[in-house]
């Protein structure tokens, strides 16, 4: 596994993979990496030639000074990992490289996706995010991009991202990798001490509690229902959404057979966990 700290020695890589007609698939993360984004290596390595994986905690998609200083770093760890999943090259560039400062800040148009939930709560998160994964796509410039399903609303707004910019990349979005329990894996969940982990679990139990009692009609008493679920066991919740699946509006009512999505954001104590079920 080559390891790349400079956009020059990448680019160098790239350059010669791309002379060689070699198809590169592309895992972007921000490392402390669990079995959900090694699942994303491993369909990569299926269907491409070359796998890239990045590493780097994006100062500019966090709106929250404590968050982004609390965020997870266990490289040592990363690599080991990825070598043993047989990743072919890994990016792990400092801000400097992914932000010259000779470059001037970019600005996404993005519409109504960020304007709720994780748009609301995070303001300017998805700027962050396009901002870098824009910069990752254009020095990588893989044929096929992994993400995973977690991130429901971000592969949303990367999918129009790629769109927009007419990025020659295909985008896939995985399955989300649980726990044994159901916890969604999240670098996050690092943060959490033994009794938060143990309650973490509620929001799983919140996004069953939807699926087993979803009906056709109005949604605010089932949304209801799972705030007060998640509050009553600790939680400060952001969200309890349910959203049409391809747009992500926002739904009061349900006509029982377009495909809906149901999101959660909330806090156990300082860590803020997020989590869908896609409900077809
Ligand atoms: O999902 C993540 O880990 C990040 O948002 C991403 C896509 C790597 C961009 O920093």
């Amino acid at each position: 596994m080559i390891i790349f700290k400079t956009v020059s020695q990448l680019g160098f890589f790239i350059d010669k993979m791309k002379a060689s007609e070699k198809k590169i698939g592309f895992v972007p993360t921000m490392g402390a990496l669990h079995l959900g984004h090694i699942s994303l290596i491993n369909n990569s390595k299926q269907q491409n030639d070359i796998t890239v994986c990045s590493i780097f905690v994006n100062p500019t998609q966090f709106n929250n000074a404590t968050d982004f200083e609390k965020y997870p770093v266990t490289i040592e760890t990363d690599l080991d990992k990825l070598e043993a999943a047989g990743c072919d090259a890994v990016f792990l560039p400092n801000a400097e490289e992914v932000y010259p400062k000779r470059n001037a800040t970019p600005v996404y148009t993005l519409g109504y996706l960020e304007t709720l939930m994780e748009g609301k709560f995070r303001p300017g998160h998805y700027q962050g995010v396009c901002q870098v994964v824009d910069r990752l796509l254009a020095l990588v410039k893989p044929a096929n991009l992994y993400l995973g399903q977690k991130d429901y609303q971000q592969c949303m707004v990367i999918k129009k991202l790629i769109e927009h910019k007419n990025i020659d990349t295909v985008i896939h979005i995985e399955k989300t990798v649980r726990e044994h329990d159901g916890l969604a894996m999240s670098s996050r969940n690092a943060r959490l001490n033994d009794f938060e982990r143990k309650q973490a679990v509620k929001i799983f139990e919140t996004l069953s509690f939807i699926k087993n009692n979803l009906k056709p009609g109005r949604l605010e008493s089932i949304k209801g229902q799972a705030t007060a679920f998640l509050s009553a066991n600790g939680f400060k919740v952001d969200y309890v959404e349910i959203a049409d699946a391809a747009s992500l509006e926002i739904l009061q009512q349900w006509n029982g057979t377009t495909s809906i999505v149901a999101l959660v954001a909330a806090y156990l104590n300082e860590v803020r966990l997020i989590d869908n079920f896609v409900l077809d």
